[in-house]
């Protein structure tokens, strides 16, 4: 009997990587994941294998990814905490192209970002270029996916921004909110990881939707469909960061950062090239409108408590 093509995905219970993996599995793929919640309850309950990250036991890494064919890695950080940093996100990630060319994996389909640069002042997409580096110099055949904001059911941005929309009475939009931004479908991400895997050559290629919005048409696009009745303001960056750090206080997360406004605010989120996914942001809005921002997504609570 023929045996099923192993595949390792890094986050397989989180949110990019449970719509790769769902994607595999229905394609007859076996997928073993890297977590570092190899105890929780998954989606996929056994059929999917969970192995520690074990950044610090390069070989036990190794050992865990032999025998699989291509990896998907969506692995990396939002924001520095605690020992938590970029250059460690970056460290721990060339460990794991060494582990995956150690194990023999013949291709990686790296989930990366648009616009990463060894010069960016941002250290997020300082250290995504960093990454992107490392993998085009590894031995390993590579797919480098650069999504912008994804969206989805769990993606954070988006479910905030709504959430904040329907819990306040006015919206703090940082600066002009001219900037723009071009979202892409969580799903259309993982068809796009996916397809990937399969051509042979060395890809590096964007992953964005089909809509750009600037970030104060988006805020009232999702704004009209919730029929929120917050008052959309234009505030001062330092202002708007003041006031994500009281609401911060108030879900014990970290709604936002410096950076993180800065990086959305410097057209980072937006690809020059022609989009290949789908799905319009606008359409998926409108027929989620029900469940979008409902509860807040605590970042804090899904990656370090
Ligand atoms: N979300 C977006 O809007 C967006 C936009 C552009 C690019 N991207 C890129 O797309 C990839 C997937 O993003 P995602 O939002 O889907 O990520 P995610 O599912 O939240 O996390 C992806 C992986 O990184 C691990 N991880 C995340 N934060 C961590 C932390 N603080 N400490 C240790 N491990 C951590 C997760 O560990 P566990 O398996 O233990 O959960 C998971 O394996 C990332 O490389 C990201 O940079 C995302």
């Amino acid at each position: 009997m023929e045996t099923a093509e192993v595949n390792v995905v890094t986050g397989a219970f989180s949110h990019t990587g449970k719509y790769i993996t769902q994607r595999l599995l229905s394609m007859g793929k076996k997928v073993i994941t890297l977590t570092s919640r190899v105890d929780c309850e998954s989606a996929f309950g056994r059929q999917v294998k969970a192995f520690p990250f074990n950044f610090d036991r390069p070989r036990e890494l190794a050992d865990s990814l032999r025998g699989a064919k291509t990896m998907y890695n969506t692995y990396w950080v939002r924001f520095p905490r605690g020992q938590t940093t970029f250059d460690k996100a970056v460290e721990n990630t060339k460990t794991l192209i060494k582990a995956a060319e150690e194990a023999g994996v013949h291709r990686i389909v790296h989930i990366s970002i648009t616009n990463p640069s060894k010069d960016s002042p941002f250290p997020y997409f300082r250290g995504k270029a960093l990454v992107e580096e490392a993998i085009t110099r590894s031995r390993l055949s590579y797919a480098i996916i650069r999504p912008t904001v994804i969206f989805g059911a769990e993606g954070a941005l988006i479910s905030n921004i709504a959430w904040l929309l329907r819990k306040f009475p006015i919206f703090a939009i940082p600066g002009s909110g001219d900037y723009q931004i071009q979202p892409v479908f969580v799903e259309d991400v993982a068809k796009i990881a996916v397809d990937a895997a399969h051509k042979g050559d060395n890809i590096v290629a964007d992953a964005v939707g089909p809509e750009i919005f600037t970030f104060d048409e988006l805020v009232r696009l999702i704004a009209d469909n919730i029929h929120s009745e917050a008052k959309i303001m234009h505030v001062r960056p330092g202002l708007a960061l003041f006031l994500a750090r009281l609401i911060g206080c108030a879900v014990k997360d970290i709604v936002i950062t410096k950076d993180e406004i800065e990086g959305l605010m410097s057209d980072l989120l937006v690809s020059k090239g022609t989009p290949v996914a789908q799905t319009l942001f606008s359409e998926w809005l409108n027929q989620n409108v029900d469940g979008v921002g409902m509860k807040y997504t605590c970042e804090l609570e899904r990656h370090y408590r």
